[in-house]
């Protein structure tokens, strides 16, 4: 049966760079005999404008029925001031959860064309390949009790619950160790096991956990030192894996080192490898409509998705080839820009991607 992709463009540049690695999918579908049904749907601000909830029933029916989703992004200043439970970040949050997508797999590769584009000296970051395996739908993003009380005596007082159970730890670290087991075997769980309980109990897991991977070399690292080593001294993570909220936030951080988050894909995956794909970055609204956003970090989450949903490894290395080749070209879109090079719109950046996979 012909798998099929829901596609859910978003908000603010989500429209645009999905249009480019639909075009992907297209030229696979036309020139590489592969065949893939795709259906697009609303999620978060414009899907709240059109129906006021930014993840629809339809949307998350659709996600669930297909054996994969693209993303692009979701958010925008449009709605910021929405009540918090209809914001478009809930849409996103709502099909994680929704579809039980608990590995989020981050990688933060310089590309060597793109050593300038690291405000990091080169030495620092070339040839930098760091796996960061964010646990997606647990941790202080979801625990219960959450909101915003008032007290007796009338101040209010936010709170956020963090919890994890052990099987929830377990299972993202055995995804992180079979990850690792086929990159250099070393794992990083970063915590804050020096303060918190919750993450002193992840810390205990990862320890028992590792005990069925001999081969896996299993460090420990507080969260505020992982910060300060990314940027000290990146080369020394293989995988690193950490919780909803501190792989958030390392994340970023790992991906300006690669020169912008721009060039990031990311996939969330299921128990069985049933797979949300996205760039990490979100909806850069200051920019959207106007045809500069790179849209190499979703060219290369379909990959990724050819990889790990699709089982076409194959195509997965053409894409992601073809993405090199047109770095190797001088293309650069505007994050990635420096002197020398041919600054591209976002989407002479695809076209251009999809005459390399022609090549
Ligand atoms: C990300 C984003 C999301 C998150 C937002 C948009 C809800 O920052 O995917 O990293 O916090 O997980
Ligand atoms: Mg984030």
């Amino acid at each position: 049966m012909t798998k099929k992709i829901a596609v859910l463009p978003g908000d603010g540049i989500g429209q645009e760079i999905v249009t480019e690695a639909v075009k992907i999918i297209d030229c696979l579908q036309t020139d590489f005999d592969f065949k893939v049904e795709l259906e697009e749907a609303l999620v978060g601000g414009s899907a709240f404008d059109d129906c006021g909830s930014p993840l629809p029933e339809s949307t998350m029916q659709l996600a669930r029925q297909a054996d994969a989703v693209l993303l692009g992004a979701v958010g925008g200043h449009k709605w910021e001031a929405l009540d918090i439970a209809v914001r478009p970040e809930k849409g996103l949050l709502g099909l994680r959860a929704g579809l039980g997508l608990f590995a989020n797999l981050r990688p933060a590769i310089l590309y060597p064309q793109l050593a300038d584009a690291s405000t990091l000296k080169p030495e620092i970051v070339a040839d930098l390949d760091i796996m960061i395996v964010r646990e997606l739908t647990g941790g202080i993003y979801f625990g219960q009790p959450r909101g915003v009380r008032t007290l007796k005596n009338g101040e209010r007082e936010g709170f956020n619950t963090l919890v994890y159970s052990e099987p929830e730890i377990r299972r993202i670290g055995k995804v992180a160790f079979d990850i690792a087991a086929k990159r250099n075997k070393r794992v990083c769980s970063v915590d804050k096991a020096n303060v918190l309980e919750c993450t002193e109990l992840w810390r205990e897991v990862m320890i028992d956990e590792a005990d069925n991977y001999p081969e896996i070399e299993l460090s420990h690292m507080y969260v505020d030192n992982a910060a300060m080593q990314l940027v000290r001294a990146p080369k020394q993570f293989d995988v690193m894996v950490t919780t909803n909220m501190f792989g958030d936030i390392l994340s970023d951080a790992a991906a300006m080192l690669t020169g912008s988050i721009g060039m990031l894909p990311s996939a969330s995956l299921d128990e069985n490898g049933k797979g949300m794909y996205e760039p990490i970055h979100g909806s850069a609204p200051d920019i959207a409509g106007q045809g500069v956003a790179n849209p190499l970090a979703t060219i290369l989450s379909v990959a990724m998705m050819l990889r790990y949903s699709l089982d076409e490894a194959a195509l997965a290395d053409r894409i992601e080839a073809a993405v090199r080749n047109v770095l190797d070209q001088g293309l650069r879109t505007q994050d990635i820009f420096s002197d020398g090079m041919r600054k591209v719109g976002t989407s002479e950046m695809g076209d251009a991607v999809v005459s390399a996979m022609r090549q």
